[in-house]
């Protein structure tokens, strides 16, 4: 398993109404993603779909996320990063009903994943990570992921006791031997 390398933190996150935090103006992930970034150094991106996921309404989010899921969709998102310039990288997203939100793989699938080493990270509400790294893992072709070993974080915890959080991103960075912000 490669870890050393040049890194680099890819996330989707929702912000707005979501289950079990109310309204948030940073999405759970990105709090995490961050603190992964800011612990190990690596650079950053943030998949942003072309068109944004409902914020005043849970109920109108999940319908369209209900409905991507059902026609295996890939949404177009905004920009783009390099991966295939990086070795290492995490991928971080929620927890929707076993799968990453759709736009995770649109990004996905325009990326050479060969030989990269994968680390997923996902935050819930009582799923866990739920399979999706194996998922992951299957769409991120002929890399290394890591299965077994990403980081899985309650929503609630990552928005609302980031102390407790970032021990917790600490602890599995260090299992890595990544983490630099000593
Ligand atoms: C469309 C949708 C589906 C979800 N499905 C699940 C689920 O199956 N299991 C779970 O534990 N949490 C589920 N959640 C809760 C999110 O995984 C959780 O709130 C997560 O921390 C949100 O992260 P974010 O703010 O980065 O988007 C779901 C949330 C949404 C909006």
């Amino acid at each position: 398993m490669k870890t050393d390398g040049k890194k680099l933190v890819v996330f989707f996150s929702h912000t707005g109404e979501n289950y079990n935090v109310g309204y948030i103006e940073k999405g759970n992930t990105h709090i995490i993603a961050d603190m992964i970034a800011g612990a190990t150094g690596a650079d950053i991106f943030e998949i942003v779909p072309e068109k944004d996921y409902p914020k005043d309404s849970y109920n109108e989010c999940i319908e369209i996320a209900k409905k991507e899921l059902q026609q295996n969709a890939r949404p177009a998102v905004k920009g783009d990063v390099k991966v295939e310039d990086y070795d290492v990288i995490f991928i971080g997203y929620p927890q929707w009903w076993g799968e990453p939100p759709m736009c995770v793989y649109t990004f996905i699938e325009k990326h050479d994943w060969n030989e990269k080493t994968v680390i997923p990270f996902v935050t819930h509400e009582g799923s866990g990570m739920g399979g999706t790294d194996r998922k992951i893992a299957a769409e991120c072709k002929g890399s290394n992921t890591l299965t077994g070993k990403g980081l899985a974080i309650q929503g609630k915890i990552a928005q609302e006791n980031q102390a407790s959080a970032k021990k917790s991103v600490d602890k599995w960075l260090e299992g890595f031997g990544m983490k630099k912000d000593k």
